[in-house]
């Protein structure tokens, strides 16, 4: 018989309604018990969810032998002691994005789970959309030719007010790093899923208006290691915020998603055509509470599925790393004026 997912969820801020709905969501998955530090919000997100067991202490859910899976919403510099602890505990790990701040953490994170025989995911749950789903497919196959330009576009606003709603936000220690970890990563993401892993990146990077440690604009230059070239221009700065955007050329024409809308737009040489894919919208200009929880219940769908069939999920921890590797590495470029090569 197939293992039931038993869930604690550690966490309990802004995405943490989404993965609520996903668990209820995912046949033989359930909600046993809830945790955050602060008292009121993890009591009221235990009574929103059925009357389910709440905690304020993390450990408690990990000692618990009626759950056997985490779903970590948490600041991003506890992510690794909570995954390693989970590990330690046999819990199956779903981890929100980014993996951890560092490679270093993503490694230590990924040997914990191997040796434990737990599964890791890390919620990038952006790729589990029909849209780009059908864009890997299509890029696969050869319908642009061979890819020359790769490029992703997040121009958002975020006010004082959003660097203030948590005392992590905006600080190297705890959020590690500004836009390009906590928005832009989605995207890259997507990114490096769609065109394929990087060779280098030489990269600009600023605190231009918000009082915070962490950059609130990033401009990188790509060399991908198939030859192609792309840039990734984020910011928190643009007022009102534009839509996400990722585009990509090659030898036989263009494709761009428009992330925000649900669009493809397609401009081919061979057979000479224009067309327009249409999916679901998203978050417009990148408000984090309009974003449906459909691409979590997908990923969700996807993590119970990889525990069952004994098969890594679609976005496991290597996958995770991968993006937090490049961060890494545009970081470093930014702050030491250099090209900086990938392994
Ligand atoms: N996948 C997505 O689309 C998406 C969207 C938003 C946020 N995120 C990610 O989700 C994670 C959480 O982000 P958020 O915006 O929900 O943050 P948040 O600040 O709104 O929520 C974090 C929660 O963690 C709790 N917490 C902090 N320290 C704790 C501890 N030691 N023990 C127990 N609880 C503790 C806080 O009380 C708070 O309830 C981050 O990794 C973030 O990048 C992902």
């Amino acid at each position: 018989m197939a293992q039931e997912l038993r869930f604690g969820l550690i966490g309990v801020g802004a995405v943490s309604p989404r993965h609520v709905t996903a668990i209820k969501a995912t046949p033989g998955a359930s909600l046993v018990a809830v945790c955050s530090r602060n008292e009121e919000k993890v009591k009221a997100c235990a009574k929103e969810s059925g009357g389910v067991a709440w905690t304020t202490d993390y450990r408690e859910i990990l000692k618990r032998s009626d759950i056997n899976a985490v779903a970590v919403t948490l600041p991003h510099d506890l992510h690794e002691s909570v995954c390693i602890g989970a590990a330690a505990a046999g819990k199956h790990i779903m981890m929100e994005k980014p993996l951890a701040i560092t490679v270093a953490e993503c490694d230590r994170m990924i040997a914990a789970c191997e040796k434990a025989g737990v599964t890791l995911a890390t919620c990038y749950q952006g790729r589990f959309d029909p849209l780009p789903r059908k864009l890997h497919a299509d890029l696969q196959a050869g319908k642009l030719g061979r890819l020359l330009l790769a490029s992703l576009h997040v121009n958002w606003y975020r006010d004082m007010t959003y660097y203030n709603s948590a005392p992590w936000r905006g600080s190297w220690k705890t959020e590690g790093g500004g836009v390009l970890t906590t928005q832009a990563s989605h995207g890259l993401d997507m990114l490096l899923w769609l065109a394929g892993p990087l060779e280098s990146v030489t990269a600009q990077m600023a605190t231009l208006d918000h009082k915070i440690e962490v950059e609130d604009v990033v401009h990188a230059l790509l060399r991908f290691k198939s030859g192609a070239l792309g840039i990734i221009e984020t910011t928190t700065l643009a007022y009102p915020g534009f839509n996400e955007q990722l585009d990509f050329t090659g030898t036989n024409g263009s494709v761009i998603f428009e992330k925000g809308t649900g669009r493809l737009r397609w401009y081919l040489k061979e057979p000479k055509s224009e067309w327009v894919d249409q999916g679901e919208a998203s978050s417009g200009a990148g408000s984090a509470m309009a974003i449906s929880a459909g691409p979590h219940i997908a990923a969700y769908q996807d993590f119970a599925a990889a525990i069952r069939e004994k098969r890594a999920p679609l976005i496991d921890g290597k996958e995770g790393r991968r993006s937090t590797e490049v961060i890494q590495a545009i970081y470093k470029s930014g702050r030491e004026k250099t090209t900086v090569l990938l392994g």
